[in-house]
C-alpha cells in the first residue's frame, strides 16, 4: 500500500463497501478497498480499486490500510441479519478492535474526513417493543440499551468518534443505517437479511415448484428497509456534511415482514404457504427511522420505495439462486 488514495473503503470486500466503492470509483475518485476476507468471496471486486486483503482489528494493518488517504469511509464488521447477530454476540463485540484501531490510525495518519457505519441496532429494546413502533428519534439511543452484543459494539464506537472529534478535532461523521437491502449483498450462509433471505425462499419455491416457505417470528413484526442507492446517496451527504451527531440513514417506509413476503410473492408471481417458526430469531418487535434530523440537515431522505428496490433485488437473488441449483 504505496500509493497516495482519495478515500480507503474499509469492508470493501462487503456488501454496502463493494457498492460505495464502485459509486466513488465512477465519480473519478482513487479507491483503496481494504478487507479480510480473500478476494474470491468480495461481493464486488473493482479492478481500477487497490484491493488489499487485511485484518483491520491489528493496528499495523490499520495504519498501513489509511496511509496517504484523503477520506475513511469505516465499513468493517463482523455482522449479519438476526440469524447472526443473535447468536455471535462476541464476534460481534470483537469488532470493536477494528472500529478502534481504524479511528486511531485514521486520527495518527491526519484523515481528513472519517465516516463510521453505526446501526439501528444503537436503540434502546424498550422503544421497539410493539409492531406499530413510534418512529426511533437520534436521542431515543439513551438511557442505552442497545441489541446485546452488536448493537453494544456500534453504540460504544460511535460514542469513541464523538470523542475524538471533541478531544482532538478529528472530523468524524456517523450514520445509524437501518435494515439496508440490494443486488450484490449476503443472501445465503447465515448471516442474509430478511430482504435477501425472502428472495432466495420464495426464488426457491419457484425453481423446486414446492410452494412453502419457512418464516422466522409471526410475520406480524415490523421494520423499514432502504435500498442500496439511498444508503450510498445518504452515506457520501453525510460525509460532506458539517453535522458530527449520529444520523439515521434508514427509510420510514413501515411494513410487516408477512407484507415483506406479499412484495415478493407479487414480484415472482407466485402465492406460498407460509410456515412461522416461533423459535427462530426475531429481534425487536418494531422498527422504523424517524427521518426528522436528516431532512432537516440535507433536506433529503430515504425514497425509493421498497416494492421498486424488491424488484431489483429479487431478479439478483433468483439467478444466484437458480446458478446455485445447476
Ligand atoms: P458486510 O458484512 O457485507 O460487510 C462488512 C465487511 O467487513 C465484510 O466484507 C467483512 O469481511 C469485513 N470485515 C469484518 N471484519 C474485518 C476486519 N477485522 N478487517 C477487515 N475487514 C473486516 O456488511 P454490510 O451490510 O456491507 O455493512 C457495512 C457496515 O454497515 C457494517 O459496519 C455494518 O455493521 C453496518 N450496517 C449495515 C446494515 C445493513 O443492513 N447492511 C445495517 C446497519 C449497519
Ligand atoms: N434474517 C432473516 N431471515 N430474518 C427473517 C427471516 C429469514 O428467513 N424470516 C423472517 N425474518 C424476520 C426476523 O425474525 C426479524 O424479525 C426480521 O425479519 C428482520 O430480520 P433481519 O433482516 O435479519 O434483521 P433486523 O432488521 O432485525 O436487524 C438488521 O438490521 C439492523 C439495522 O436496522 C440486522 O442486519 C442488523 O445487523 C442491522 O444493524
Amino acid at each position: 500500500m504505496t500509493n497516495q488514495v482519495d478515500v480507503v473503503v474499509a469492508g470493501g470486500g462487503g456488501f454496502i463497501g463493494g457498492h460505495l466503492a464502485a459509486d466513488l470509483l465512477a465519480q473519478g475518485m482513487s479507491v483503496r478497498c481494504v478487507d479480510v476476507k480473500p478476494q474470491h468471496e468480495w461481493h464486488q471486486l473493482h479492478p481500477e480499486a487497490e484491493n488489499v486483503v487485511a485484518d483491520l482489528s491489528l493496528l499495523e494493518n490499520a495504519r498501513a490500510a489509511v496511509r496517504d488517504a484523503g477520506q475513511v469511509y469505516m465499513l468493517a464488521a463482523d455482522m449479519g441479519g438476526m440469524g447472526f447477530i443473535e447468536n455471535h454476540k462476541a464476534a460481534c463485540m470483537m469488532s470493536v478492535l477494528t472500529s478502534t484501531h481504524m479511528l486511531k490510525a485514521a486520527h495518527e495518519a491526519g484523515v481528513e474526513r472519517y465516516f463510521y457505519s453505526s446501526s439501528a441496532c444503537v436503540y434502546a429494546a424498550g422503544k421497539q417493543t410493539a409492531s406499530n413502533v413510534t418512529a426511533l428519534k437520534e436521542e431515543d439511543a439513551y438511557p442505552a440499551q442497545p441489541e446485546d452484543g452488536y448493537g453494544w459494539e456500534k453504540l460504544f464506537s460511535e460514542r469513541m468518534c464523538r470523542h475524538f472529534e471533541e478531544d482532538y478535532g478529528f472530523t468524524c461523521r456517523i450514520a445509524r443505517y437501518h435494515n439496508v437491502y440490494g443486488p450484490a449483498g449476503t443472501w445465503t450462509g447465515g448471516r442474509e437479511k430478511a430482504p435477501a433471505a425472502v428472495c432466495r425462499k420464495v426464488a426457491e419455491a419457484v425453481l423446486s415448484g414446492a410452494h412453502r416457505i419457512d418464516i422466522w417470528g409471526d410475520g406480524r413484526q415490523t421494520r423499514s428497509f432502504m435500498y442500496i442507492d439511498d444508503c450510498l446517496h445518504g452515506t457520501q451527504m453525510l460525509m460532506r456534511g458539517t453535522s458530527s451527531v449520529p444520523v439515521n440513514i434508514g427509510s420510514s417506509e413501515l411494513v410487516t415482514i408477512n407484507q415483506l413476503v406479499d412484495i415478493v410473492e407479487e414480484i415472482a408471481g407466485i402465492r406460498c404457504e407460509r410456515k412461522y417458526q416461533l423459535d427462530a430469531p426475531q429481534g425487536v418487535r418494531g422498527r422504523n427511522s424517524d427521518n426528522s434530523l436528516i431532512r432537516e440537515l440535507h433536506g433529503w431522505e430515504p425514497s425509493i420505495p421498497l416494492a421498486e428496490g424488491m424488484e431489483k433485488t429479487y431478479a439478483w437473488v433468483y439467478d444466484q439462486v437458480k446458478r446455485a441449483r445447476s
